[in-house]
């Protein structure tokens, strides 16, 4: 039997949490009086909760001091949980229990390999945590995406080649960490934005089981 490893980004693949984490940075940049376009957004999908705000200050021109700047991400992160607070197994992305499911059938490993320090608690909040073989996050690694880490730590705890790896990811950086980390990469979303992936769909309902075979028998 052909066993795969399959890497889920979390926000934005699994779930749709990209809208939130977007809101709660922007009404924490506009506190401080910058603004971030839809583009400049793009930017801060996959990337940690420190380089987000990074980027936003270096876009704003403004700086903080260490005690001010980790104040920041502690209401960044505050007004996120309120956001997520009752979320439920409806915010699940379309399709995405079917593949789940169909992975699951096959046998395949089923991992996560996300940059958010949230994520075991979304897990659990869709029901789905029972599914994943591994779940590798925000808190396992130090370097973020584009960073291949995460990815190569999912890929280790099943013992999986790189080669035999398959990235799920909705973000830029996520598609530069799995071509780094030599793995196959499938954008989910705007193709135009995700060029880099080698396969890209605009979400799940457009990717066949016909496809997913392929993918495990590659
Ligand atoms: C990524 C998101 O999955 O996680 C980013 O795409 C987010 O937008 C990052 O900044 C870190 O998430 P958290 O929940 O630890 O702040
Ligand atoms: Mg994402």
């Amino acid at each position: 039997m052909k066993r795969k490893c399959f890497i889920f980004d979390l926000d934005g693949v699994i779930v749709d949490t990209a809208k939130y984490h977007y809101q709660a940075w922007r009404s924490l940049a506009n506190e401080l009086g910058i603004d971030f376009s839809v583009e400049q957004n793009e930017q801060l999908k996959g990337v940690s909760r420190i380089h987000s705000l990074e980027k936003i200050l270096k876009w704003g021109g403004r700086t903080l001091n260490p005690v001010e700047f980790q104040n920041k991400m502690n209401q960044k992160n505050a007004k996120y949980i309120e956001y997520i607070s009752d979320m439920n197994t409806m915010e699940l992305l379309p399709d995405v229990d079917r593949v789940l499911k169909y992975l699951t059938n096959k046998e395949q490993y089923i991992t996560l390999g996300s940059a958010s320090k949230n994520a075991r608690p979304i897990l659990d909040k869709l029901k789905i945590t029972g599914l994943f073989d591994a779940i590798v996050d925000g808190n396992d690694v130090s370097e973020a995406k584009p960073n291949p880490d995460v990815f190569l730590k999912a890929a280790q705890q099943t013992k999986s080649k790189a080669k035999n790896c398959i990235v799920f990811e909705d973000s830029v950086a996520g598609i530069q960490a799995a071509k780094k980390a030599g793995m196959i990469s499938v954008g989910i979303g705007d193709q135009r934005i995700l060029h880099e992936a080698q396969y890209n769909f605009q979400n799940f309902t457009f990717m066949s089981n016909n496809f997913l075979e392929q993918l495990i028998n590659k």
